[in-house]
């Protein structure tokens, strides 16, 4: 489930038109600097299913996340017969931990720029400079630490080809491994109708904004396979995406202001701190409610459902919340506290201030009629 801006019709009727190949994408990703000139790019239709596949090439036995990330990343690391360890996050910057890697025994790590904030990615490296460091930039399209946009330091970059750009899927890989890929084939337009009713703006988005009054969304399973890619649809709809991104993150960057001047002032909620020396892309803006509040939450994003103003709960289920994990819930309070109450709040470049501001009194009058 994603807040998402949806795709016009316009740009999906050029898209079936266009003719975008891989190598495009590969070639404008490189020019504008996002990825590496050492980097292959190899193309998934799921974040989900590079990460598979690319675990499955790796000899090492266990991977290490943060214990606060999409739970479909431990997943697909469980999928490729690995085993799975949880490392604490930062409750402020919701990152991982970097002072509590030191003298650890980590081979494979995953760093998360966690909703497009910026992981120190060469600090961990001193850290842990053996390690196999894969950077998680599924959110993190033009951000930015000491000046270097993220993905580039580590061993293997995800990047998502639809959470950042109107589009209804599709992820790029960026490392040095041979992922052995020969036979993969383009994904079918009739795996893609759902999403592309779901994703399309459109008066039929009434109906599915009345259908969403009812219930909190969950991330959606999908089967692991390492053998489909991105259809020319997708590849178009992100080039005409990508092209105005990078000012669009900038605006972003300065409604996300807006948010952080309500919040300092708020009772509540404590804002996600931004990374030193960094520049976010603000993917949401994320928010956690303070820990006398927290079990109001999904209450709280319910009644406001029901009021059509739809904000979600990443990550809810995080591998810390769940069953299979709990013998890691002592070494990670701070990520399980997360998963328990933030709200992520959507933040798209064409908000007007009033927009933000309605947003964030809605929420808050919620919370004080819940007390
Ligand atoms: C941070 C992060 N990484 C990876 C993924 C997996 O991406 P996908 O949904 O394309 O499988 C997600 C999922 O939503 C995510 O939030």
């Amino acid at each position: 489930m994603d807040l998402s801006e949806k795709i016009s019709c316009f740009s999906l009727v050029k898209s079936f038109f266009d003719s975008t190949k891989a190598g495009d994408i590969e070639e404008l990703l490189k020019v504008k600097k996002v990825v590496g000139k050492d980097k292959e790019l190899s193309f998934f239709n799921w974040g989900r299913n590079a990460f598979y596949a690319l675990f499955k090439g790796l000899p090492y036995k266990t991977i290490h996340f943060p214990a606060f990330i999409c739970s479909v990343t431990t997943d697909a690391a469980l999928a490729a017969g690995k085993k799975v360890k949880l490392l604490e996050v930062n409750k402020e910057t919701f990152n991982l931990d970097i002072k509590k890697l030191k003298g650890k025994k980590i081979k494979c790590l995953v760093a998360l720029h966690a909703f497009g904030n910026p992981i120190d990615v060469l600090r961990i490296k001193k850290v842990l400079p053996k390690a196999f460091i894969i950077e998680d930039c599924a959110h993190g399209l033009f951000s930015e630490i000491k000046g270097r946009y993220v993905g580039k330091a580590g061993d293997a970059a995800l990047f998502s080809l639809y959470k950042q750009v109107p589009n209804l899927n599709g992820a790029i890989l960026a490392s040095n491994k041979n992922l052995n890929l020969l036979n993969q084939k383009e994904e079918s337009f009739l795996n893609l109708k759902k999403r592309l009713f779901m994703k399309t703006k459109g008066i039929h988005q009434y109906y599915l904004d009345s259908l969403k009054k009812t219930y909190l969304p969950k991330i959606a399973k999908q089967k692991f396979t390492d053998k489909i890619k991105p259809n020319r649809l997708i590849l178009n709809l992100f080039k005409q995406g990508f092209k105005n991104l990078e000012k669009e993150v900038e605006k972003k960057r300065k409604l996300a202001k807006i948010y952080f001047a309500l919040t300092d002032k708020s009772r509540y909620f404590l804002a996600q701190k931004i990374e030193k020396n960094s520049q976010p892309s603000f993917y949401q803006f994320v928010i956690r409610l303070k820990p006398e509040y927290s079990h109001l939450r999904d209450k709280i994003l319910m009644i406001l459902r029901k009021k059509g103003v739809f904000l979600d709960r990443l990550w809810y289920n995080a591998p810390i919340a769940q069953e299979k994990f709990s013998s890691f819930k002592k070494s990670c309070p701070n990520a399980f506290l997360l998963s328990q109450s933030v709200i992520s709040l959507p933040i798209g470049s064409e908000f007007k201030r009033g927009r933000i501001g309605y947003l964030f009194k809605q929420l808050q009058k919620t919370v004080k009629e819940n007390l």
